[in-house]
């Protein structure tokens, strides 16, 4: 949550702002309450900030200029203390002017250290928890004049999780952070530098990065990048290179990010998946640094993940158990992390993130390694702090996913668990090599019957067009088609703000039938008839349940099946596909349907209603 840029070059200049107003069109999905730029030249700081989508901000810009700066920090925020007004929107100033900063995070002894400065009468301009920052950092910097050391002085008064930039009026040639839990990456130029909540900040500008660790302080010149601990120490941090592609951040044609990033999942999947095999035919997980005789000894797996990646895990938790014969737990990492859940150096900890800041998983991985389990985690994002944090990390190939609401990065979560699956049941002896090689073949196909379903999207289109007035709308799957359910619905409730619910077809008649009367739409996702058949046959049975009832039937269901046509009002094809790699194909239409039933409402798909994308408070 809240997207935040900092900027440094060696000459005043308009590349500052132009930098900061970049960085934070890219980094509007993870808030867009309000936004914000502060620039530093030798004249002082100058500041413009407004309420709402970045497009607010912009218009204040072209009415007000900046002026030509060597420095400026950004933000755009997703409002926790203070709603989402102008006065609450970052840039913060301190009191005398002398210093601004930008924060994400929330500080949990802000009340304490408000209370403190109002005593030594420190007038507040917003409601925020952030303003105490500026004004402590302010007041260090005038007693110490470095504005490192003051940065660090604050860092180790703060508590709760924050990263923080200031920038000073009377230094104007360097930008200071701090992180402690919320994200913070360095982007190294060519007498420039930047700094970002993730690499999209500063993707367009450089590829070169460097990881910044727990409770550090980062200090940015034209020329140099510092990095100390709270306490001063010099710190080495990690240098990466980033290799996603700019222009995947950008809309390339399509009416939205979402549209685009569908019709990306084809590339995301084949990505992925590329080079997962050696040329003697063993699974290669070259990132999985974790010993293969630990991996051998795993005697549980609990995959812990929230939102869409927890359905993507739900997915993996009937191959994994399939292939492995190793039982899978999945667990909201939030519930996880509350309970006293049972894990111990046997556990396999996977945890999925797309952002791989969700804080709730974080806290979860600390959690369970503080346990003595194992913890593999499946990230989108390279860089971040889940990634970090895990013993080792499998990444996914989505590229930079900019919609809020999540489409190719799930369908790549799913494929790099499949991997992860067949790793381990050919570490473990529970398929032969050859078995292996077979769901590879089936694997490597499934991107081309991606595409095959986003080229009949015209006719689901229609339907989410014709149906944007409904109200509710239920999905029903069994076996994998259950996740699949799950994820139909939260596309819509996120993005339709239609009531939606995925239940698990065995459920119906133990309650949620009662919701059924005339005309509600119910979509269906049926397994495979070539899988097993009981499967197959028991959902035909529900879905003859509700349309007995009055239901309006949504059938997703494989090319040539028949028996499930019978029953469907209307039926959107999928390529056939082996049952347990069939969500990659099916949960495509429902993410279509939810974009464009949104898009018929008129709203905003790439935005929704008071989300954000990176959870970075718990
Ligand atoms: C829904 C969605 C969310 C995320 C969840 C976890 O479309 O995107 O449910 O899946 O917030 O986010 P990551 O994967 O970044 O940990």
């Amino acid at each position: 949550m809240c997207g935040i840029i900092g900027y440094v070059g060696r000459e005043n200049s308009e590349r500052p702002l132009e930098v900061a107003r970049e960085a934070l069109a890219r980094l509007q999905y993870r808030g867009y309450d309000s936004a914000g730029i502060v620039v530093a030249n030798e004249l002082g700081l100058s500041f413009a900030k407004r309420a709402g989508k970045l497009a607010a901000l912009e218009e204040q810009l072209a009415a007000h200029p900046l002026p030509l700066a060597s420095a400026a920090i950004g933000h755009t925020r997703w409002a926790t203390h203070g709603g989402p007004t102008d006065r609450n929107a970052h840039p913060h100033m301190s009191q005398d002017g002398s210093v601004a900063v930008v924060h994400n995070g929330i500080l949990e002894n802000h009340a304490l250290l408000r209370q403190e400065l109002i005593e030594a009468g420190v007038e507040f301009q917003s409601e925020t928890d952030t303003e105490v920052a500026a004004h402590l950092i302010a007041r260090a910097h005038a007693a110490i004049g470095d504005l490192a050391q003051a940065m660090r002085s604050v860092a180790r008064r703060l508590e709760g999780a924050f990263t923080l930039l200031a920038v000073a009026a009377d230094n104007p040639h360097l930008v200071v952070g701090a992180r402690r839990t919320s994200p913070l990456v360095v982007g190294l130029g060519e007498g420039e530098n930047f700094l970002g909540s993730d690499v999209a900040a500063f993707i367009a500008r450089t590829d070169q990065a460097l990881e910044l660790g727990q409770d550090q302080v980062v200090t940015i010149t034209p020329e140099s990048v510092t990095v100390t601990d709270f306490d001063g120490r010099a710190v080495e941090p990690r240098r990466f290179t980033v290799d996603w592609d700019a222009s995947a951040a950008v809309k390339g044609g399509f009416p939205t990010f979402m549209d685009k990033e569908i019709h990306d999942q084809p590339n995301a999947v084949r990505d992925t998946l590329l080079g997962r095999v050696s040329r003697a035919g063993r699974m290669q997980l070259d990132e999985l640094r974790i010993d293969e005789s630990l991996l051998r000894a795993v005697d549980k797996i609990v995959v812990i993940a929230c939102g869409t990646a927890s359905y993507a895990g739900q997915v993996a938790k009937y191959a994994i158990e399939h292939w492995c014969r190793i039982p899978v737990e999945v667990e909201l990492a939030h519930e996880f992390r509350y309970r006293d859940p049972v894990v111990d150096q046997q556990t396999l900890v996977v945890a999925i993130s797309q952002s791989g800041e969700t804080m709730d998983t974080i806290m979860a991985i600390r959690h369970a390694r503080e346990q003595g389990a194992k913890v593999v985690a499946v990230v989108n994002t390279m860089g971040s702090t889940i990634a970090r944090e895990s013993d080792a990390a499998l990444y996914t190939h989505a590229g930079p996913e900019v919609a809020v609401a999540s489409t190719k990065a799930f369908l790549a979560q799913i494929a790099a668990t499949y991997l992860l699956g067949l790793y381990l049941a050919e570490a473990r002896g529970t398929m032969f090599p050859d078995e292996v090689r077979s769901v590879m073949r089936e694997l490597d196909a499934v991107p081309a019957k991606i595409q095959r379903v986003i080229d009949g999207e015209a006719a689901i289109r229609r339907l989410a067009s014709e149906m944007k007035d409904a109200t509710s709308v239920l999905f029903l799957g069994r076996h994998v088609g259950y996740p699949v359910a799950m994820e139909g619905a939260l596309k819509l409730k996120e993005l339709a703000y239609i009531h939606a619910e995925g239940f698990a077809a065995g459920e119906l008649k133990h309650g949620p039938i009662a919701l059924i009367d005339q005309g509600q739409p119910v979509f269906v996702v049926v397994p495979s008839p070539r899988g097993r058949d009981v499967l197959h046959d028991k959902v035909l049975s529900n879905i003859q349940e509700v349309r007995a009832r009055g239901a309006r039937t949504l059938v997703v269901a494989e090319e040539g099946d028949r028996a499930a046509a019978a029953h469907a009002d209307t039926v959107f094809w999928v390529p056939r596909t082996p049952t347990l790699l069939a969500p990659l194909v099916s949960v495509v239409p429902l993410q279509i349907f939810a974009c464009a039933l949104a898009s018929a409402k008129g709203l905003d798909v790439d935005q929704p209603r008071n989300l954000a994308k990176s959870v970075t408070v718990e």
